[in-house]
């Protein structure tokens, strides 16, 4: 069961503050998150773990088939384990962050990780759960009953990424940050709007103007719900 009505679906490509920003929307409904690509790179951390490369399409599947993924909905516990090892630094390794393309362009993987959403969501105590991650409005959850599309320009996404990682050198995140956009955008498109996807450009927004552009959409999806249907 797609239990579609439980998502709150939020796709976007990196840097455009999807994940702290989804994270603070479900904090302030008292919603689940989940971070799907948080389950994309444990997929990357376990097949480089088996000593296997992620541009082997092979090994990817034979480890995506015993992938013992565990990851909490709760925004306040960002843990994420596989098979009992606390994996939630190391997925945001550059090694990780590099490989981690070569786990999301194989087809057969996302058909699987996309289960385990649709169950996870489903089965969760949650009345609803923001999910973010590249294709959750147009392949998990495309019914939803809100499915926003979070962007911003390419200069302003680098140098939020830049501001993450300390001492990092921006020039070097930016061609990174733009490899794996063209990598990633060439599996799913998350540059643009699928019919019925509200955009939100987070582009001259500060955080918190941000988070209040996300809640009114969310408010305006279920005001709209409750509207009686004429005709
Ligand atoms: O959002 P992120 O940078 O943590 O995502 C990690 C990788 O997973 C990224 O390369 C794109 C991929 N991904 C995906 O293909 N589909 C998703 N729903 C989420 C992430």
């Amino acid at each position: 069961m797609t239990d579609a009505h439980k998502f709150i679906a939020i796709d976007g490509p990196a840097g455009s503050g999807k994940s702290s920003v989804s994270k603070a929307v479900a904090r302030r409904l008292d919603y689940g998150y989940l971070d799907t690509g948080a389950a994309y790179r444990a997929l990357a951390w376990h097949v480089l773990e088996g000593g296997a490369d992620t541009a082997d399409a092979e090994a990817v599947r034979s480890a995506a088939s015993d992938f013992p993924l565990s990851q909490q909905l709760d925004p306040d516990d960002r843990r994420v384990l596989v098979g009992g090892v606390d994996v939630t630094d190391a997925i945001r390794d550059p090694r990780v962050s590099a490989a981690v393309s070569g786990v999301a362009r194989v087809p057969e993987v996302r058909v699987q990780v996309n289960e385990i959403f649709r169950r996870m969501v489903a089965e969760s105590a949650y009345p609803a759960v923001v999910v973010e991650g590249r294709d959750i409005t147009t392949v998990v959850a495309p019914d939803a009953p809100v499915r926003i599309l979070l962007t911003a320009a390419p200069e302003v996404r680098a140098a939020r990424r830049a501001g993450e990682l300390e001492g990092s050198n921006a020039a070097a995140v930016a061609e990174a940050l733009h490899k794996r956009d063209a990598s990633d955008s060439s599996v799913v498109d998350f540059l643009n709007a699928a019919p019925g996807v509200t955009v939100v450009d987070s582009t001259h927004l500060d955080f918190t103007q941000t988070i209040d552009a996300v809640l009114a959409v969310i408010e305006r999806a279920f005001d709209a719900e409750k509207e009686p249907h004429h005709g």
